[in-house]
């Protein structure tokens, strides 16, 4: 029997996650509105919630229950992925919203949400069990871990009792060093098991589909190796600029921001080697994998293999866009990467040789997520030695339109042979009749249920840190800055010759 809605399905869980207090800490925040409360009405909507399911905010402002439940309906009304939304639902969603006001620093507000949380039990079935969401500036992680340690809010999963996690967001550390310090304080109030790092990719369907496009069908894995790939190239695009992030950005820059973590879990997924189980361990082993055979950056030769760019004044979809370094809190000299293009090898027996081409940019033409396979070219021209032929190339759209693509050589119509490239797609709106869900949607319901396939394990976002370390490093003690490329455009033209010198060019997705 075909399902009314497959999505929907996909979505259902065999196991139903018991009820709990999530408590939100930041929930006055931009990612508390825009996309945690909206994501958590839409699993409510979706039946996906258990009964009992009890939100908890907390930050500074003075909000009354009633009053964070307004402003989290407006919240709602401006961003959930299915409005209008919907009165009932809301009515009986908002009846488990809670607000307690406090400070990250000061154990008064912990006493109150503990004492609101033990109501929350008693009154809505909870059982004692927690989920700690940190949506703060990521200079608080460690003092709200500690607090919540000190204050007995935490139950070791080592003893019989309700279960204690904890969602830790983006950035995780600026380099080692620091995701190391952050690790030690995680680990010193929770187990490994009980942290969940957030990388919202996982949480996207399409990257969720690499895994069963990979792994489900029986043809693909043939090839998906250095005897048939040419090479691989991985964009994620952005047509924004940094907005009103200006401050953070300028202490990041595009290389922490989303190659660190969105692209190198993205190369993982593409290169990994078939997991023994679909579990979270077996899955991570094999990312780790990954992560640690890639090649290291030449010491004194970086710029061989990596390129960055700083947006200067363009023209973006149309609209006029300001230079980088006319943001707001961005620095008039600064010399923050705004691009990066890197040439990544994995030296393992499946993927010695071939490169994995990465590039990651602001106020570039579009935004897109895309990762395209590019197989070598057939032996031997058969049909004309003039006429060129076209590598296949197998296209994974992440967003938007998510789906995929083949491009193959097809004969033209017509007595002569012709030959030109066609494409088969495949996508997401259309085979499933609706848009994919939220990745906070299906990252959200994880947690609950306790299954961490889809985060981020500490050996994962150590070793991440430790191949990028030497690379930004050399970047910051380097006497030259980021070739300027102007808004609007795929970046300095240096990330073209990267792809150039090896007779490549970069695919326009
Ligand atoms: N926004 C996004 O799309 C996004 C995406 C990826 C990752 N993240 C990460 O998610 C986290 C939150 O981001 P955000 O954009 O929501 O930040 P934000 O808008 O600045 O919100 C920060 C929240 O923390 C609260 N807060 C700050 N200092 C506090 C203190 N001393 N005591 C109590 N509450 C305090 C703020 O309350 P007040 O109202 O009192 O200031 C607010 O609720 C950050 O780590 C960020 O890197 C955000």
């Amino acid at each position: 029997m075909t399902s009314a809605n497959p999505l929907r399905e996909g979505l259902e869980q065999e196991r139903v996650p018991d009820a709990s207090c999530l408590v939100i800490f930041g929930a006055s925040g931009d990612l508390t509105q825009r996309k945690l409360i909206p994501a958590l009405y839409s699993l409510a909507s979706e039946g996906l919630l258990p009964a009992g399911q009890t939100i908890v905010g907390y930050a500074r402002p003075e909000f009354t229950d009633e009053a964070f439940r307004a402003a989290m309906r407006e919240a709602c009304d401006a961003h959930a992925r299915t409005r209008p939304v919907d009165d009932a639902v809301w009515e009986n969603f908002a009846r488990g919203l809670f607000y307690v006001s406090g400070e990250f620093t000061e154990r008064d507000g912990y006493v109150r949400l503990r004492e609101k949380l033990a109501e929350c039990d008693r009154t809505r079935g909870t059982g004692g069990r927690r989920i700690y969401y940190l949506a703060v500036p990521p200079q608080f992680f460690p003092t709200v871990s500690t607090i919540l340690g000190a204050e007995g809010m935490v139950h070791d999963p080592e003893t019989p009792g309700p279960f204690t996690r904890v969602i830790i967001e983006k950035p995780f550390g600026r380099d080692l060093q620091t995701a190391e310090d952050l690790n030690r304080v995680a680990v010193g109030t929770f187990r490994e098991r009980q942290i969940f790092r957030i990388d919202h990719y996982l949480g996207k369907e399409t990257v969720q589909n690499l895994l069963v496009f990979r792994f489900s069908n029986g043809i693909f894995e043939s090839f998906w190796n250095r005897q048939y790939v040419d090479h691989v190239q991985l964009t994620v695009a952005e047509s924004i600029g940094v907005e009103k992030r200006g401050g953070y950005f300028e202490t990041a820059g595009i290389t922490r921001d989303i190659i660190q973590n969105h692209m190198l879990q993205l190369l993982s997924l593409v290169a990994m080697e078939p997991p023994v189980a679909f579990e979270a361990n077996a899955v991570r082993d094999e990312k780790v994998k990954v992560l640690r055979a890639l090649r290291e950056f030449p010491g004194g030769h970086e710029g061989d293999l990596a390129v960055r760019g700083q947006y200067t004044e363009g023209s973006v979809l149309g609209d006029h866009a300001a230079a980088y370094r006319s943001e707001e809190r961005v620095d008039s000299q600064s010399r923050t990467e705004t691009f990066a293009a890197l040439k990544v090898f994995i030296d393992n027996w499946r993927w010695a040789d071939v490169p994995f081409y990465l590039r990651a940019g602001k106020r570039l033409p579009k935004r897109v997520t895309d990762i395209s396979i590019h197989f070598r070219q057939a032996p031997f021209p058969l049909f004309s030695r003039t006429m060129r032929t076209h590598s296949n190339v197998l296209a994974i759209r992440i967003q938007p339109d998510e789906g995929i693509s083949l491009k193959f050589d097809s004969k033209l119509p017509g007595p002569t042979v012709r030959t030109a490239p066609v494409t088969m797609e495949f996508r997401y709106a259309t085979s499933f009749g609706a848009e994919p869900p939220e990745a906070y949607e299906r990252l959200l319901l994880e947690t609950m249920l306790g299954d961490s396939t889809l985060f981020a394990r500490r050996d994962e976002v150590e070793t991440a840190w430790a191949w990028l370390d030497p690379l930004l490093k050399s970047w910051e003690s380097s006497g030259t800055g980021p070739h300027p490329y102007a808004a609007g455009t795929w970046g300095p033209d240096a990330a073209e010759e990267l792809l150039a010198r090896d007779g490549r060019h970069w695919r326009r997705p």
